[in-house]
Order: C-alpha cells, then structure tokens, then sequence
C-alpha cells in the first residue's frame, strides 16, 4: 500500500511538473505498475488467508473425530465415565475457534512485519557521529582546510579534491564557478552536514570533529540552495528549532531586515499566517527572504549563503545586499553566488572547477589575471539577459 500512496502524492506535488513536461501517461503507468504490485500482494495476503482458515477447521474436526472414535473404545476410555468424556470432548471442540482467531493473528503479524521493514530500515541508518568533547560558545569564526576531499557515498570519484584554504575571522569569501562544481558540497562540510573523507577542518584552530556536534551547529547559520519550509506559521518557519522561544519583536527586527516584512504585513494573518505544506503559499523569492530572516535571527559567527538571492529581482537584491552587508560585518561568511555582480565586494573569491580551487583572489586581483574569473565575468557581463 505504501508504494501506491507514494507513487500517487509525489504526483500530486509534483502536478507542475508533470503537466509541463507530459509526464500523464508515465505517472500512469507508474500508477498502475503500484496498483498492479499491491493488488497481486493483496491477493496473495487474501488467499493464505482463505486457505488457513478451512485448513486449520478440517485439522481440527479430524482431531475431534479421532477422539470420538478413540471414546467409543472403553478399554482406552479405562475408569472414565461418559460425563467426564464429554466434558472432554466439549473442552476440545471449544478449542477450535481460538485456533482459528490464531491464523488470523499470524496473517496481522505478516502485515506487520513487512510494515516495520521499511522503518527499521531507516532505524538502521547510521546515526550522526557526535564524539566531539570541546564545548564552544561562540566561535571567532576563523576556518582552515587542509588538503580536504570529499566524495559522495556510492559515487565513483571525488566531488572535492585537495582543497586548502584559509579564511580570517570576519572575512567575507565568495565561492564560484560551473554548476557542479562542488560549491554546495563544500560549504555543507562546515555545518557536518557530511564528513570530510581525507583532510580536515578546523574552525578556529580546532578539527571540526572536536566539537560537540550541536555547539558547532550553533555557530552556523545556513541559507540553502533549496529553501525547505515548514507546514506552520510565517513567525515559527522564522524563529524555527533551538530559535523558538525568541520574542516577536526580535522576529521583526530579522524580517525586516530580510525584507520580508514587506510582504508578510500583507498576507491575511501576518505573521501568524501558516505557509501551507512545504510553503505553497509563497513565491520562490519570498521563500529565500523567509529563509534569510531565519539565519539573521541566528546571529551566528558563521553565516552560509547558499544562493541565497537567486530568485530575487534586482531591486529586492540590491536592498538584501545592503542588509547583507551589515549583516555580515563582524562574522565569517561564505557566498555562493552565480550573479557575479553580487561579490564584487567580497575580501576573497574562490574559483572552483570540478572539485578543486582553480583561482583565489580579490574581484580587482583575479580581473587582472585575466583567468577563469575574468572569463566568466566577460561572459555576464557581455550577456545583459544574466546581469
Ligand atoms: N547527495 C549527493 N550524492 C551524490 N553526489 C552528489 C550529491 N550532491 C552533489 N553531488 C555531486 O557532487 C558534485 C558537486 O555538486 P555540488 O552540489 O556541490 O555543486 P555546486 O557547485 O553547488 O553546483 P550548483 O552551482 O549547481 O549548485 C556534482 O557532480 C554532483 O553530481
Ligand atoms: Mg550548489
């Protein structure tokens, strides 16, 4: 059964999609082949069933028959009278039908068994590793990489390769370069989201894993690449998980200064309005701003923006920007943008191609070396459609 609800809501969210791209008779097929699968289950569950319960009855009035033939015999029966027989013989007749809710169970324990797979198999996932004893309180936000590589479990090459890199407390690094080439998996490393596979982090001289795994995660605030939002309010998907309990006012402070407020004054409830699941209810622009209010409520040392105003228009950008950089003042921050326009002022830029660092400079630095930067810039900026 699960298959056939799965098939059918990823469907249903994925409606869009499936109406762009003529993906109907695919998302049918796919329908009928999980209908197809649980209706042969079902059948094969039915017929065990039905089989059982007439089996075991058969099973059971042989057993009674023996037993009458047996009692007729009054050498066997030896000093037993005919009352006590047949109060036997009705004690073992009324055996039948526990035996027979018996089966039942057994087909309800089936049922179960094969439900809990799918559980104890995400049970079986290897919990976090959490061995870190260093408490920290608030990071200086300065970060080391020391030859890091990376590679994805069950890929068959590094997505990252031999990465060093040094960045200040307060520095402002921006990282870019093609799609694909390791941006996102780099920046995840610092939260631990994933273990690096060779080399090592250190955040502010001390290996990343050192840490205990919640006190490093708060000095991380994350803007991700894909907004996730949750079936709640505007205020609890602002001030979400170790925020909750901050005061309105403070929630205020950070929408406004993800320019957020704006729009959430005008939504029915304010604050309070619930976004719906996985926030249907906002466009994707007012999604990044949710998201950007929730990590400058955080105040953390380290801020991550993970595209983080790609799917704003310039203008709303240009005031994020201002805010930004306030914002970024005083904290470590990586950018991940693929608008050059828009880390122009960054102390470093860090060109990256499949999985390496190809350039590291100041916009005016790497310009003048006339390399891979230079070149995707030319090519932007030649582009006004991508400015
Ligand atoms: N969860 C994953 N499992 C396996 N491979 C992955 C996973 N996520 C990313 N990759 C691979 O790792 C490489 C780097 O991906 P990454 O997401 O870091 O790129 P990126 O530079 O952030 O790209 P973009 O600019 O499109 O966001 C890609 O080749 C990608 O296919
Ligand atoms: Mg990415």
């Amino acid at each position: 059964m699960g298959g056939v609800t799965h098939v059918a809501s990823e469907t249903f969210k994925g409606v869009e999609v499936v109406r762009a791209f003529g993906g109907k008779e695919y998302e049918e097929k796919r329908f009928a082949k999980a209908s197809g699968y649980n209706l042969r289950q079902s059948l094969k569950l039915a017929k065990v069933d039905e089989i059982s319960t007439p089996f075991i009855q058969i099973l059971t009035f042989i057993a009674i028959a023996v037993l009458l033939w047996i009692g007729l015999s009054t050498d066997i029966r030896g000093g037993m009278d005919t009352g006590d027989f047949l109060s036997y013989l009705t004690a073992a007749s009324l055996i039948a039908k526990p035996l027979r809710q018996l089966t039942g169970v057994n087909s309800k324990i089936q049922k179960g068994i094969a439900a809990s797979q799918s559980i104890f198999e995400m049970m079986d996932e290897e919990a976090e590793v959490d061995e870190g004893a260093t408490a920290l309180q608030r990071a200086k936000g300065r970060l080391e990489l020391k030859d890091v590589c990376f590679r994805y479990p069950g890929s068959d090459r590094n997505a990252l390769n031999n990465i060093n890199l040094t960045i200040e407390p307060g520095e402002t690094v921006a990282f870019v370069g093609r799609s694909g080439s390791g941006k996102t998996t780099l920046v995840n490393l610092m939260p631990r989201f994933n273990n690096v596979s060779d080399g090592q982090i250190m955040l502010d001289d001390v290996p990343l894993e050192d840490y205990r795994l919640a006190d490093l995660r708060r000095q991380v605030a994350i803007v991700n690449q894909q907004v996730v939002l949750f079936q709640d309010t505007v205020a609890h998907n602002i001030a979400y998980g170790d925020l909750a309990g901050v005061s309105e006012d403070d929630i205020i402070q950070a929408a406004t200064a993800a320019h957020a407020m704006e729009f959430i004054e005008k939504l029915p409830e304010g604050l309070q309005t619930q976004v719906g699941e996985d926030g249907v209810m906002l466009s994707g622009g007012q999604r990044q701003r949710l998201a950007l209010a929730r990590a400058i409520l955080k105040d953390a040392p380290l801020l991550i923006l993970d595209e983080a105003t790609s799917a704003l228009d310039t203008e709303s950008e240009r005031y994020i920007q201002q805010a930004l950089n306030r914002v970024m003042k005083n904290r470590t921050t990586l950018v991940i943008a693929h608008r050059l326009s828009t880390i122009e002022n960054a102390d470093k830029i860090v060109v990256m191609d499949q999985g390496q660092i190809v350039e590291v400079g100041s916009h005016q630095q790497l310009l003048e070396k006339d390399g891979a930067y230079a070149q995707l810039h030319r090519l932007q900026f030649s582009e006004p459609s991508q400015v």
